[in-house]
Formats: C-alpha cells, sequence, structure tokens
C-alpha cells in the first residue's frame, strides 16, 4: 500500500450503524419466525457486524465462522479463493445466513455460496454490510444489505486494510491508494 494514503470522512456513523442493524435484525427476526438460523460469519472483517446484529435478532441462533481469502496483502481480489478455516459442525437441514463485511466483485460470496449449497442446507441467504454493486464480476445478489457504497476502499467497524483499522468503531475509506 502507499505510505501517502490517509482516513477520509466518515461515511457511516456509529450511531447510521447501529440504527441500520436494528432494521436488519427486526427484518430478519420476521422472515424467519419460528424458525432456527445459523448465522456463518465469514472471518474476520465480519466479526464486528455479526456481533452486533445477533443481538438484534428475537429468533433461536447459532452461530459458526469460515475464514477465507482472496485478497493477501493486496486491495485488489486475486479471484482466487482458498478456504483457512472450515466450518465446526454440519449444516444439514439448518436456515443458514452469511454474514459478509462487504461484497466487491461477488467472487468470494460466490464461491462460498456453491460450497454451502453442496452441503444441503435448508436454506441459505446472504446478508452483507456493505455492498459495492458497481464492482461486481460474479451473479451475486445479497438477500440483505445494510448500505451501498460507492468504488471506493472500506474501513472500519471490522473492515480493514492489512489488518489495520479494523477496530475503527464508523466506516470511513482510505485516500490515496
Ligand atoms: P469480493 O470477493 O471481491 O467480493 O471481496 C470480498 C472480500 O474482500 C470482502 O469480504 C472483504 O474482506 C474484502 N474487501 C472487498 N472490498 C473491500 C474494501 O473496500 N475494504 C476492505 N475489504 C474489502
Ligand atoms: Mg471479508
Amino acid at each position: 500500500m502507499d505510505k501517502k494514503a490517509t482516513l477520509g470522512q466518515v461515511m457511516i456513523s456509529e450511531e447510521q450503524l447501529a440504527q441500520r442493524i436494528k432494521e436488519l435484525g427486526k427484518q430478519i427476526s420476521e422472515d424467519y419466525k419460528g424458525e432456527e438460523i445459523l448465522l456463518i460469519g465469514i472471518l474476520k472483517g465480519a466479526v464486528v457486524f455479526l456481533s452486533d446484529l445477533i443481538r438484534e435478532l428475537t429468533v433461536d441462533t447459532k452461530i459458526d465462522f469460515m475464514a477465507v481469502t482472496s485478497y493477501g496483502a493486496s486491495t485488489k481480489s486475486s479471484g482466487v479463493v482458498r478456504i483457512l478455516k472450515d466450518l465446526d459442525s454440519g449444516i444439514e437441514d439448518l436456515n443458514v445466513i452469511i454474514v459478509e463485511d462487504i461484497i466487491d466483485s461477488g467472487i468470494t460470496l460466490h464461491y462460498l455460496r456453491d460450497y454451502l449449497m453442496g452441503r444441503k442446507p435448508k436454506s441459505l441467504k446472504i446478508c452483507t454490510l456493505l455492498d459495492k454493486p458497481e464492482r461486481r464480476e460474479a451473479d451475486i445478489t445479497p438477500d440483505y444489505v445494510g448500505f451501498e457504497v460507492e468504488n471506493k476502499f472500506i474501513v472500519g467497524y471490522g473492515l480493514d486494510c492489512d489488518q489495520k483499522y479494523r477496530n475503527l468503531p464508523y466506516i470511513t475509506c482510505l485516500e490515496g491508494i
């Protein structure tokens, strides 16, 4: 990364995040009323979002995590997806929701969706905090979206650049990269 990169202005504030996640939690709780769900958080970026989302859900909820990589230390997708950590348990006959931080090219989720569908869940949906539709290369449409964002490199609230900035409580972007 260019050493001159700096943090931009706040794009989505803590208050806006909290409000939207409350709405998402309500919507998911209504959609799955009377059912049990399994949230699969995609490490590491989705950790902050998942931990806030789960506390807005009123349905029985289990969690599991997967770690995948397609980026390395670069800010552009390599197009190659590799599983670094698989699920702890099977998902057969479960209502699964993949929880992701951001969908960019869609390559990661396209791969993950096919992979998880092969494990025969009862249902499979995608919930992403952020969506960058302008950059889409793979055919992926999320079922739940927190916010659409412009084609910038986003950091904060779990999202990183080279493992940095995940701890910012708001969403911003890097300028000068
Ligand atoms: P995709 O496969 O191109 O959709 O990329 C998905 C993954 O790349 C996300 O889960 C993020 O971890 C990472 N990513 C994509 N865009 C950004 C960004 O703007 N900031 C930080 N991470 C990003
Ligand atoms: Mg990610």
